[in-house]
């Protein structure tokens, strides 16, 4: 089997993803290992579940440098010494700049809970709620200096229900970040995406054909 490419993960807080990334890359078959994990918080819940399974963990704080380029040329460096090849945002709360962005370009991805281009930014289910759309999820992309944009490389799509709140959607749309995010890092990590101007193709066997219905067809 190929040898398992060196992946980085950069967080802000609770790690779930990141729970799911640890999860997935123990597989032997998964074609990422994490190898280094870093918050720019101190307090972040994730570095304990780094720590816990035995992954590299560094604390890069904003707070301790004079501006963006100097934090960023912080996080690069201790990337690099890590051998990372890829790097993953999972929660990570800081923009960053065109330098960064483009020092890791195509290597960089990121998760968004939601349907890019729909509902960039933050409160992102409270506003699909308000415009009553009936169907919502995540997005994986890579990075580009714009926020939340970049060559799409997977989405997940949950439905949204009459009675969901902020709360109870977030919950159903985490559950298909948590399924997503693994299985797009494989395939970059693997080498079977291919990006073209805007967009990123993967290379993937046809799915079956389906149709998601919200709401769902009457019953015959
Ligand atoms: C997720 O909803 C992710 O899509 C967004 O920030 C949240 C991070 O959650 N970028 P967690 O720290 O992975 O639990």
């Amino acid at each position: 089997m190929a040898a398992k490419r060196r992946v980085a993960v950069l967080i802000s807080g609770r790690g779930s993803n990141l729970q799911a990334l640890i999860e997935a890359t123990r597989d032997p078959a998964h074609a990422a290992e994490l190898v280094l994990v870093i918050s720019n918080e101190p307090e972040a819940a994730g570095l304990s579940r780094a720590a816990a399974s035995g992954i590299a963990t560094d604390v890069v704080s904003h707070r301790d440098f004079a501006g963006r380029p100097d934090f960023e040329a912080a996080l690069t460096a201790r990337l690099e010494s890590a051998g990372a090849e890829f790097v993953c945002l999972a929660g990570f709360m800081r923009v960053l700049t065109d330098g960064f962005v483009e020092r890791w370009r195509d290597r960089l991805v990121n998760i968004h809970p939601s349907l890019l281009p729909a509902f960039p930014g933050l409160d992102t289910h409270a506003r699909a709620l308000e415009a009553g759309v009936k169907v919502h999820g995540c997005t994986v992309h890579f990075v580009r200096s714009e926020v939340d944009a970049g060559p799409i490389i997977g989405q997940a799509a949950v439905p949204v229900l009459p009675d969901d709140t902020p709360a109870s959607l977030a919950e159903r749309v985490l559950a298909a970040e948590h399924r997503l995010y693994p299985r797009c890092l494989d395939l970059v990590a693997d080498g079977r995406v291919r990006i073209t101007g805007k967009t990123a193709t993967a290379d993937v066997a046809r799915p079956p054909d389906w149709q998601f219905l919200n709401p769902p067809a009457a019953k015959p």
